[in-house]
């Protein structure tokens, strides 16, 4: 319990409080005394002078006592709190009005500092009945034949002025002070303690935020505040805080779903190959134990699929591998400027054999010839072939495949255009999927893998754009994406 923040700053403050006030009421306990005292000397400075008078109370070197004891009666009457001694030049104590003197002589320092009127008041000497004590005095000195032969010696604090004093001490006035002085420390410091309260309560709430944190529920608990509305270090902590467990949710989220497709990857992949490798060790296994039973139009067949089913498996590889490659994240473009329409004429030779067989005519619309684009050239083409391979797979004969080109100010958009069989409307947002075939159409033996148009999707979300896709059942496909052009 007293580990806490709390505690500590209520604890150090608490003594900060007492030792404060102490000094301070020691303080003032000092100066009222200093001030007592030198009021005193100042008031009763001339008292000796005064009292001496006229007496001559040296005489030859004798003490004239009756004199001495007259004049001890005259000063004790004015002022009670003075006790009178008689000492000569060297301040040996010669007489005194009291009995119960234990010191027989004087420093005379003082009483010099005191004569010469030079030092500040309070001027302290020697107490003859308490050697420990220094008092505040008069001093007056006694001259005979202008000779210094001794002093009138008058102690201002004596007894009596001390019983006085001890019952002023107690008095309304200093009880008042040392109470006030108290009281308004008393209040400080429960202040101080209530705004430490609601201070480190906040603290308390974050920290426990911070014990409860769960994956699934990053800022569960009470509410705290946003960035925006934070007002001080401890909600900027809360809010940086909830940031931070916000953050590490979402890269919690996406390591989950990262796991997950990896894992179906292996497992649509182990599958994938297995179809196609076992249906080639079929025909060949076969053709091994059958061989003289079959005609050799029957081998040729059985060979001819054997052979299509590795193209498959090369093909499903090769592009496994591109895709792998285009997700490892360490994928660096080769962003260079080049021409686009040279990009796409030499795409368009590539599948002019395949249409030339369809019977498809394979067409480029650009209204700009010159038309430069900033981007991965080779990433490019690959884009182009997938597209234009779908677009060729998914129509029929006798009909017609456009590549279109528009330039705007800072884009260059590419269109591939087919009049084939279309997409149906609920399969649109499955086909940039891995491994998703469209079950639309009468192909039963299909040779593509699935992930042509995931590879799309990734090289332009790699460039910063993105694929775009109408289509209209029967009607035909447009594919459309963006690409900059140079700066
Ligand atoms: N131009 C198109 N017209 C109609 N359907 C299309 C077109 N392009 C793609 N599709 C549909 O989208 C699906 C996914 O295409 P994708 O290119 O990703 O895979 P694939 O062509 O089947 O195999 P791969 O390209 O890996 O050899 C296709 O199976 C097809 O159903
Ligand atoms: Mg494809």
């Amino acid at each position: 319990m007293f580990n806490s923040l709390y505690a500590r700053l209520s604890i150090t403050l608490l003594a900060l409080v007492i030792l404060l006030g102490t000094t301070v009421l020691w303080i003032a306990h000092e100066t009222s005394e200093q001030y007592s005292q030198e009021v005193t000397q100042r008031l009763n400075g001339d008292i000796a002078m005064y009292v001496t008078g006229e007496q001559q109370l040296i005489e030859d070197g004798h003490v004239n006592q009756a004199a001495v004891d007259k004049l001890a009666q005259r000063a004790m009457t004015i002022n009670p709190t003075v006790e009178i001694y008689l000492v000569d030049a060297q301040g040996r104590i010669l007489t005194s009005s009291l009995s119960d003197v234990v010191h027989n002589r004087i420093s005379l320092v003082p009483v010099k500092q005191f004569l010469s009127g030079e030092v500040a008041y309070p001027i302290y000497g020697d107490d003859p009945r308490h050697p420990t004590n220094q008092k505040v005095f008069s001093v007056s000195p006694i001259l005979e034949h202008e000779k210094v032969v001794g002093y009138l010696y008058a102690v201002l604090g004596g007894k009596k002025f001390e019983s006085l004093q001890s019952a002023v001490d107690a008095s309304y006035i200093l009880q008042m002070g040392a109470i006030t002085i108290i009281g308004s420390l008393l209040v400080a410091v429960l202040a101080a303690i209530t705004i430490f309260f609601f201070l480190t309560r906040r603290l308390s709430a974050l920290s426990a935020h911070m014990n409860n944190f769960d994956i699934s529920d990053p800022v569960k608990g009470p509410e705290l505040p946003t960035p925006a509305k934070a007002k001080d270090e401890i909600d900027y902590l809360s809010a940086s805080f909830i940031e931070m467990a916000t953050k590490i949710k979402q890269q919690f989220v996406a390591l989950q779903s990262l796991d997950a497709t990896r894992r179906e990857l292996i497992a649509n992949v182990s599958h994938d190959l297995r179809t196609p490798l076992a249906s080639m060790q079929g025909y060949i296994e076969t053709l091994m134990i059958k061989d003289s039973e079959l005609s050799p139009a029957r081998k040729q067949q059985y060979l001819a699929t054997a052979h299509k089913h590795s193209l498959r498996l090369n093909a499903l590889i090769a592009e496994l591998f591109e895709l792998a490659k285009l997700d490892s994240g360490t994928m660096e473009l080769n962003i260079e400027t080049f021409s686009l329409m040279e990009l796409v004429h030499d795409s368009v030779q590539e599948f002019e054999l395949l249409s030339a067989q369809k019977n498809i005519k394979l067409s480029v619309e650009a209204a700009n010839e010159n038309c430069y684009v900033c981007a991965d050239i080779a990433l490019i083409q690959r884009v182009l072939q997938n597209l234009l391979g779908n677009a060729l797979e998914h129509t029929p004969a006798d009909q017609s495949i456009t590549i279109r080109i528009k330039d705007s100010a800072e884009n260059v958009l590419i269109e591939v255009s087919d009049t084939g069989r279309g997409i149906a409307k609920h399969e649109i947002p499955h086909i940039f999927e891995r491994y998703y075939f469209s079950h639309q159409g009468h192909h039963t033996e299909k040779l593509g893998s699935g992930l042509g148009l995931a590879i799309v999707k990734r090289i332009l979300e790699l460039h910063k754009s993105s694929i775009a896709v109408r289509s209209e059942l029967n009607r035909g496909t447009i594919f459309s994406f963006e690409l900059p052009l140079p700066a």
